[in-house]
């Protein structure tokens, strides 16, 4: 079984190719775009979504010696996301099952992060802690779907960290060598800047006020590395203490991290401690499949195949606000 699957959710555009066996991906093949400056315009960022559709569907091809009369089927993110980037993949994805008569496969992106999690880390019921730029939640699989134990209230934690080292002057690009910018900095500074807000309400998290107060002593003259150093440990303090609060009400015994921040090397060495604490092994996706990308959306439609979703191409509308808590999954029964 040969399962074709495309990403566009955000600012990247990925066809992956999934096998039923090792090595389970065949090709995973993206581009991602970035703005000169600024932050990230959905219109503009759809419309180069769109212009290098073609060529990273050829490639992954290509790369998978195979041509789309190989494929069984074509999975797609219908959401969650920005609904012009949506609509690119959805439309691809709509054009190739009808042209080549293939089933078409419905794949939620959260739920796609933790599967390519899965099957590259050999984790098996984890507490998957999900951070992107776009998202930032603490899940796990109970009761035949992926359930949400705590997320955030207003922005993502990768949202936090970009629109500040934007703010701050030190991105884009955000992350150089695997490690962002913002972390890079926190390794000068050494004194913890106390206005700083901690927030966590119940499970949840909230971002925006760390945000607007880092900006806020930024401009009062507290020093970058400082502000840096501060801001990352409790950024990442607040999803521990989320993380391991959910270990200890689900009882499970590992942690994976996935998502575009999941490459962090100090929020690893955290969840390392947390997971020492609570004697529960700790799996970090690898990156290449933490950023957005088209082989999880591949991976997850083949899992989902197997168990009968499919979706017809009439019924196939983008869902920008899908939650993963919405999604059944037959294949983990
Ligand atoms: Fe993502």
């Amino acid at each position: 079984m040969r399962i074709l699957g495309i990403e566009s959710t955000a600012h990247t555009i990925g066809v992956g190719i999934a096998v039923e066996e090792a090595p389970y991906i065949v090709a995973n093949v993206k581009s991602t775009y970035i703005p000169e400056k600024g932050g990230i315009h959905p219109r503009e960022s759809s419309r180069y979504l769109a212009e290098k559709a073609p060529e990273v569907l050829r490639e992954a091809l290509k790369r998978a010696g195979l041509s789309m009369d190989d494929i069984d089927a074509v999975a797609v993110a219908l959401g969650p996301g920005l609904g012009p980037s949506l609509r690119v993949g959805a439309t691809l994805a709509r054009a190739l099952a009808i042209y080549y008569g293939k089933p078409l496969i419905p794949v939620n992106h959260a739920v796609a992060h933790i599967e390519i999690g899965l099957i590259t880390t050999g984790a098996r019921d984890p507490v998957a802690v999900y951070l992107s730029g776009g998202n930032t939640a603490v899940i796990a699989h109970h009761s035949r779907r992926y359930r949400v134990f705590g997320e955030t209230l207003d922005i993502a934690l990768g949202n936090l960290l970009d629109t500040f080292a934007r703010e701050a002057g030190l991105g884009p690009p955000y992350v150089v060598n695997g490690i962002h910018v913002v972390d890079r900095c926190a390794e000068k500074g050494s004194r913890f800047v106390s206005e700083l807000p901690y927030i966590v309400k119940g499970q949840d998290l909230s971002f925006a006020g760390l945000l607007t107060a880092s900006l806020r002593s930024l401009r009062r003259g507290a020093s970058l590395e400082d502000i840096c150093y501060t801001l990352r440990e409790i950024a990442y303090s607040m999803v521990v203490e989320v993380t391991e609060r959910c270990i200890s009400h689900t009882g499970k015994k590992e942690i994976l991290v996935v998502g575009g921040v999941a490459a962090s090397p100090y929020l690893r060495e955290k969840m390392e401690w947390a997971s020492k604490h609570h004697r529960a092994s700790l799996y970090v996706v690898p990156p290449e499949y933490a950023v957005d990308n088209g082989a999880m959306i591949a991976w997850t439609g083949l899992l989902a195949y197997r168990s009968g979703v499919r979706i017809a191409v009439e019924e196939s509308y983008i869902k920008p606000r899908w939650r993963v808590d919405e999604v059944d999954t037959p294949w983990r029964e």
